[in-house]
């Protein structure tokens, strides 16, 4: 089947499709097709050019996207959009003066989210969880990477673990399992952190890869959460077992952990609210790819990952929205593209890099999605019509997009 997208207004990220990701002074450039065509064959983007240059192929399904842009679907490499209930209670606790760690401490947060998952049937948090999907899909998102470590059993995180791999099953879009049994000690383990992490290496870990349910680990590595040293144990264990680390780290305080995450060959090291001089030393030899998430900054107040700093000193970056109940219940990537314009000073153009192909490094899918190229599969998207693309962010409110396509349906 063929469908052919005409008089588009700007076709956006058109790039051959052997370039893994951009970093620094690359990132202010989004290369761009003015007054395009975009040929769909089945499920991939088979060719594309000026319109003077438009084929005629027939039995061909034409869309008039005359005025609107057309643009890569959004790559989310972190959320946790599979969880049960939410934590409306500690948002009006943080309202009237509570902080994010101060909940912890009161067995609110993460352990908070876990006894309502443990509470909380498959079939329900199945049921829970595609909505949030198909709200994403909606909001143009095309591929999301989605963890566990609202379990901190066995028995909860292999749950989570295949409510995962059912929406794999149900959904066309790319979608990735993170193990994040390491996203808190569970109140029972509070003085004893090594029997825990004897509990994921010897019995969680081992099932996971029996039923094949992760293709990455995490560990929230925070002070007052999982230390450096545990972390290295967590990382080296998952590689036994294939599975790359993506790792949350420097949140709230910098305590060397992206140099770790960098020695055990992290994908990706994400929050990075806190940033050192020496942690953007160590990225920058390394093919590790920094994720910031700039609507857990917005909702819990916190500051956000510097990025100009960043890419000023020739680091990539990636966004994403770390869609989860405690610190973003949200996964609007278009609003995560918006703040980062607004709240972190990147361009547009840097923006849009960050949500589509640096994206997709950070999920190891850049083969498959976030850019134009021929081959790439066909999971893209339309905006209304517009002045220009500068409108997506511009408009931070609203969503923009209009179509959105996943494997060219
Ligand atoms: O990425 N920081 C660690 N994990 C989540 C929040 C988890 C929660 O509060 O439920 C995050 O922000
Ligand atoms: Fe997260």
């Amino acid at each position: 089947m063929l469908i052919l997208f005409k008089n588009i207004k700007e076709l956006l990220q058109v790039r051959e499709s052997h370039i893994a990701y951009v970093a620094g002074e690359e990132m202010k450039e989004l290369p761009k097709i003015d007054n395009a065509y975009l040929l769909i064959e089945d499920t991939i983007i088979k060719d594309f050019g000026p319109m003077t240059q438009c084929p005629n192929p027939e039995n061909t399904t034409v869309v008039d996207a005359s005025g609107c842009v057309v643009l890569p679907t959004w790559v989310d490499s972190h959320t946790h959009l599979v969880y049960a209930g939410d934590r409306v209670q500690e948002f009006a606790d943080r309202i009237n003066g509570l902080s994010y760690e101060e909940i912890a401490e009161r067995g609110g947060g993460i352990l908070n989210s876990a006894k309502r998952l443990n509470e909380t049937s498959e079939d329900e948090i199945y049921e829970q969880s595609k909505k949030r999907l198909e709200e994403i899909i909606k909001l143009g998102t095309g591929a999301v990477e989605i963890k566990s470590g609202y379990g901190l059993t066995t028995e909860g995180e292999l749950k989570m673990l295949r409510v995962i791999k059912r929406l794999k099953e149900n959904y066309d879009l790319p979608i990735k399992a993170t193990f994040l049994g390491a996203h808190a000690f569970p109140a029972e383990y509070k003085t004893d952190h090594q029997a825990y992490i004897d509990l994921m290496l010897n019995e969680m870990l081992p099932e996971i890869a029996k039923e094949n349910l992760a293709d990455y680990i995490d560990a929230f590595l925070e002070t007052g959460y999982f230390s450096v040293d545990e972390t290295i144990q967590i990382m080296k264990a998952g590689k036994q077992y294939g599975l790359t680390p993506k790792i949350h780290v420097n949140q709230f305080t910098a305590i060397n952990g992206i140099q770790a995450c960098v020695e055990n060959g992290a994908l990706s090291v994400d929050h990075l609210e806190i940033v050192t001089d020496e942690d953007i030393a160590v990225l920058k030899e390394s093919n590790t790819m920094p994720v910031a998430l700039p609507s857990c900054s917005y909702f819990i107040s916190i500051p956000y990952t510097p990025a100009r700093r960043m890419i000023d000193s020739g680091l990539p970056l990636a966004l994403a929205t770390d869609y989860n109940p405690g610190t973003t219940p949200s996964g609007n990537m278009n609003f995560v593209v918006a703040t980062a314009c607004i709240k972190m000073k990147m361009t547009p153009e840097e923006a849009i890099n960050a949500a589509t192909l640096n994206a997709a490094y950070a999920m190891g899918i850049e083969n498959e999605t976030g850019t134009i190229s021929r081959g790439k599969k066909a999971n893209v998207m339309m905006t209304k019509p517009v002045t220009s693309f500068y409108q997506i962010p511009y408009e931070f409110g609203s969503v923009l997009i209009d179509k959105v396509m996943i494997n060219g349906m």
